[in-house]
């Protein structure tokens, strides 16, 4: 590890941006159209309106346009930054990379050979694969091999399911953008305490040539679960031999983070999630046997323990009673507490915007800065943990501490001002666009200060090329 004066250099996210688009569907018109009680949405999913993109955009559109905020906001020139790496699980070219458009776009901005110096590619896994270009760049920087330039990392992705599957109610769309570099404002990531799980599997995948994913959803959910509870063992180990954080006796290691965000393909799995890591750490505690006083039952055990995914889910006996366990559990005031304080304001944008795959966690993270903020706390030096999942499977563990100089760019987050006047779409209109019944010349709204596309190559010798300009 390079070291700057005997002390660990530093590496983390300097600045945050997001992009999404300004069409929604709203949650009760989807369920009324789809026979569905909102209530169902709304209060079982936490989803109130769910970001669609224009006929004019694609996941590169809505990356770039994270990128050149994030480089307009710090006035930042190419020249500074040394990498851009786009994490996507929305890619639609088997070869060229995403990050190949990014800059193609970009550079009609900032002139054509301005982003020659700098390297980066596209990453996939699933929702999980921005957490390791995060990770990644975070070691290029602390090896000393960014020679004083940031690296961008965008995770864009348009969340998009079969019509009238159930995967439908929760999509969503957007990108986000971070700025890592050495002196990071927002928050440092903690050393070698990053963990890993992975695992073959076939929660959910696309194959070639397919645009809606195969989902397999009660059983992606509780493997998401059993994978992120997997490498928070393995952070756990590694956290406390690295001595970043030092177990007393009763404590679990959630208890040393401030704030957990976790992935969310919809913001009610945060709180899903979150439960279980929490029972998780503190079946082994003395407070676990008053948290079972209080709920009035015994944690249930499924009749196979050692069982695969699909045996517990087939256990219909345990699965119910263990619904109830959970539903009593997350009303215990220990548990709300937990909740309350490390949660819940990371789902408020998620409520607003849908599921974003790769950048749903870190919207999620973006929105606890902000409304964190808004309370009033102090949030220097609180430690952020991560909870991060891809289908297929991978999960991620990791922390980091948020820096003295966050409030420079947390103060000025206004996420209504940043998604802007919205346009509910008609249900009509959405199904139009959801099956690409309209061309990008055909689109909703009129583009703002900001990228589209205008046409994707039909002939057989350029087929798929696309074309993009910047709307001044
Ligand atoms: N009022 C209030 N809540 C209601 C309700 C109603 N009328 N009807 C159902 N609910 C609640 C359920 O109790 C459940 O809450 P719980 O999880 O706390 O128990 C929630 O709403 C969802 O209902 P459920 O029956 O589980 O929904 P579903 O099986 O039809 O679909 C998903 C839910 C998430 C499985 C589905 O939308 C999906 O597959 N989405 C894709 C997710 C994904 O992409 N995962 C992959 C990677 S993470």
């Amino acid at each position: 590890m390079r070291t700057q004066g005997g002390k660990l250099m530093a590496a983390g996210i300097d600045d945050i941006s997001i992009y999404i688009p300004r069409l929604y569907v709203d949650a009760a018109d989807f369920a009324e159209a789809r026979g569905l009680d909102p209530a169902k949405l709304q209060k079982g999913l936490g989803v109130s309106k769910m970001a669609i993109v224009d006929t004019n955009q694609d996941p590169a559109c809505l990356a770039s346009n994270a990128c050149l905020t994030i480089m307009q906001n710090n006035k930042l020139s190419p020249e500074d930054i040394g990498r851009l790496y786009v994490s996507t699980e929305s890619s639609f070219d088997e070869s060229k990379a995403m990050n190949s458009y990014v800059i193609g776009m970009l550079e009609q901005v900032y002139g054509q050979g301005a982003f020659e110096h700098c390297g980066g590619v596209e990453t996939k896994f699933a929702c999980v694969s921005g957490s390791y270009a995060l990770y990644d760049n975070t070691n290029w920087i602390r090896a000393g091999e960014a020679e004083g330039k940031a690296a961008l990392v965008v995770v864009s992705d348009i969340a998009k399911y079969d019509m009238g599957s159930s995967g439908e109610m929760t999509q969503g769309a957007g990108a986000v953008a971070m700025l890592l570099n050495d002196q990071p404002r927002l928050l440092a990531f903690d050393p070698k305490v990053t963990a890993t799980s992975i695992k073959d599997e076939y929660d959910f995948y696309r194959p070639f040539g397919k645009e809606t994913p195969i989902v397999h959803g009660q059983y992606s959910n509780l493997l998401y679960m059993i994978q992120v509870r997997k490498a928070l063992e393995i952070y756990k180990k590694k956290s406390i031999s690295s001595e970043l954080i030092k177990l007393e006796s009763g404590e679990t290691i959630l208890d040393h983070m401030d704030y957990i965000n976790m992935h969310l393909p919809y913001s009610n799995m945060g709180k899903k999630a979150l439960a279980y890591l929490v029972r998780h750490e503190w079946r082994q505690l003395p407070r676990w046997k008053k948290i079972i006083h209080e709920i009035g039952m015994e944690e249930p055990i499924p009749k196979d323990p050692r069982g695969t995914i699909e045996s517990v889910l087939g256990d219909q006996e345990y699965m119910a009673k263990d619904h109830e366990f959970t539903k009593m559990f997350t009303k215990t005031p220990e548990f709300q507490e937990v909740y309350e304080a490390k949660l819940a304001s990371s789902l408020i944008a998620s409520k607003m915007i849908g599921n974003l795959y790769t950048a749903s966690l870190y919207l999620g993270f973006r929105s606890s800065l902000e409304f964190e903020y808004q309370k009033g706390i102090n949030l220097d030096g609180k430690r952020v943990g991560f909870g991060s999942y891809g289908s297929g499977a991978s999960a991620m563990v990791f922390s980091g501490l948020i820096q003295p100089e966050y409030e420079e760019i947390v103060k000025s987050m206004n996420l209504e001002a940043e998604l802007g006047p919205r346009r509910k779409l008609t249900l009509n209109e959405y199904e139009r666009i959801h099956e690409s019944k309209l061309g990008p010349e055909e689109s909703m709204l009129k583009p703002k200060h900001e990228f589209i596309l205008v046409d994707v190559n039909t002939t057989t010798e350029s087929r798929g090329e696309r074309r993009y300009v910047f709307n001044e």
